[in-house]
């Protein structure tokens, strides 16, 4: 790797440090790319460019001059600055050099290989998820799946940005390493994943084939899933129940709804709504209860409270994914869902009643806000900070970085971002993210649909990827044009 035959993009000049160097830049060096320089002590070191620029003589008097037709001679020098990334030690350890590097040192593209193996990313091993490869080359990216499980991982990008592609993605890698995974679905758009992706020519350059899952994957719905979805109205409290009623005195209804719960209890631990109304007709007639039947109707017609919900063993299949489709709950009710889900599954993993899982999360941002309160806000919280303890893993999707609570996002090992363009969000990723340049934050305003930086740290630095073709029909196609 001597560097015979092959010439150098560049010569380091200037003020060096041992992990930002200024390079001339004398091939096609682009922003972005990848080099190695030898350093006099520890051999050949990658490093990545973080930015580029062009310093000329022409100054603007000089430009008018170009403008009135006059020859000007220009001289034009091209500036790289190099982060350095590291080398190997005997150890295989990454490590940065101690001493700066040698000024009028060549540097010179770096090959797949070296940079592969720098950077530890191999994929095809099991336990491991298969994403991407990196940008612009064809090294293959894969994510630590024990590290998912126990360190969590976010994906987030504006609207539109790939999030639900990617999450699909990291969910068939999750199907093929047996990983339990449970989905919380508000739109409906993972149930496509029992079907197989159609032919395309991108397949072949990320070694992909259209697969199904079907026999791998189990949808909850309330009412035309594989299962149907259900909770235990008993489990559910009356200032629960009375908050996701659409009241404008909410407390009012506490006193008559507990009453007649309470009289219904004397006879029965389970219920439904119909016994919870006859019992309120039979105790009084007033308004109140005529509001309260109204709404206990509508909650009623949703179709997920009952007599009996879904034990946890029925939800969560070892090995298999189970997608709790919610499109069409009005949003409390989802948040009283999640709430009573992520609960029980943490009981349960708690006791080991059920196997390490992860849970996907979509639209995080409403189950547990920055601002205000989501009756899920307590339990989403808890297993960010507890999960790791118990195999209990998080993926959070949103499209709005800056309004899930930091105190879950700053839980998430791994950070897969793709395109963002509002400003606090990028202030969001910036302060939660490790060691993003400037120049990369940048880089996220302009990404292409399917490229994502992902920080972990596992990785020494952020990287760019391009997200592998789904193996399953993609779901978000659909739903945009129904939304
Ligand atoms: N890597 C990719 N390759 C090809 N198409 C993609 C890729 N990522 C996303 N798309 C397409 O881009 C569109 C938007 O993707 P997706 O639904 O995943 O975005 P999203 O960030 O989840 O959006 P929303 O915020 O609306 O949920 C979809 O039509 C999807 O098929
Ligand atoms: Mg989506």
């Amino acid at each position: 790797m001597e560097g015979v035959g092959v010439d150098p993009v560049g010569i380091l000049y200037g003020d060096i440090h041992p992990t930002v160097v200024n390079c001339s830049v004398s091939g096609k060096l682009r922003q972005g790319d990848y080099v190695r320089i030898k350093h006099h002590e520890d051999g050949w070191v990658l490093g990545k460019v973080d930015s580029i620029e062009a310093k000329t003589n022409l100054s603007i008097e000089k430009s008018y001059q170009i403008m009135e037709g006059n020859n000007v001679e220009i001289q034009q020098t091209i500036s790289a600055q190099i982060v350095i990334i590291g080398f190997l030690d005997q150890r295989k350890v990454l490590q940065y050099p101690r001493t700066p590097f040698l000024a009028g040192t060549p540097v010179y593209f770096a090959e797949d290989e070296f940079i592969s193996t720098t950077l530890n990313i191999s994929a095809g091993k099991r336990g491991r998820a298969y994403v991407g490869l990196i940008y612009g080359h064809n090294i293959p990216f894969s994510i630590d799946i024990n590290s998912m499980v126990q360190k969590h991982i976010s994906v987030m990008a504006k609207t539109g940005g790939g999030k639900s592609y990617l999450t699909g993605v990291i969910i068939e890698e999750l199907i093929k390493n047996d990983v339990t995974v449970v989905v919380i679905d508000p739109h409906g758009e993972y149930g496509s994943m029992k079907n197989k992706a159609s032919e395309s020519e991108d397949m072949k350059r990320f070694s992909i084939r259209p697969v199904s899952y079907s026999d791998r994957i189990i949808t909850f719905t309330p009412d035309h899933g594989d299962e149907k979805l259900t909770f235990t109205l008993s489990q559910i409290n009356v200032k629960e129940l009375v908050s996701i009623m659409n009241l404008s005195d909410p407390k009012s209804y506490v006193l008559p709804l507990r009453k007649a719960i309470d009289a219904i209890r004397l006879s029965s631990k389970d219920y439904d709504f119909d016994d919870v109304i006859k019992e309120l007709r039979r105790q009084d007639d007033s308004s109140l209860s005529q509001t309260l039947e109204k709404e206990l109707s509508y909650l009623k017609s949703l179709n997920v409270l009952g007599k009996r919900g879904l034990r946890v063993d029925e939800l969560v299949v070892k090995g298999k994914v189970s997608i709790i489709e919610m499109k069409g709950l009005p949003p409390d009710m989802q948040e009283l869902i999640v709430q009573r889900l992520l609960y029980a599954l943490f009981e349960a993993r708690k006791k080991e009643r059920i196997p390490p899982l992860l849970t996907v999360v979509e639209e995080a941002h409403n189950f547990a806000p920055q601002q205000g309160k989501a009756f899920s806000s307590k339990i989403m919280r808890t297993v960010a900070s507890e999960g790791r303890k118990f195999g209990f893993g998080l993926l959070v999707v949103s499209q709005r970085p800056a309004k899930i609570d930091k105190n879950v996002l700053s839980q998430c090992g791994t950070q897969l971002i793709l395109k963002v363009t509002n400003p606090n969000d990028l202030k969001a990723i910036g302060n939660s993210v490790e060691g993003l340049t400037s120049s990369s934050l940048d880089e996220i305003q302009r990404l292409p649909v399917g490229t994502a930086l992902v920080a972990s740290p596992e990785l020494p630095i952020p990287l760019f990827i391009e997200v592998r073709p789904r193996e399953t029909d993609d779901g978000g196609k659909n739903v945009r044009v129904v939304r």
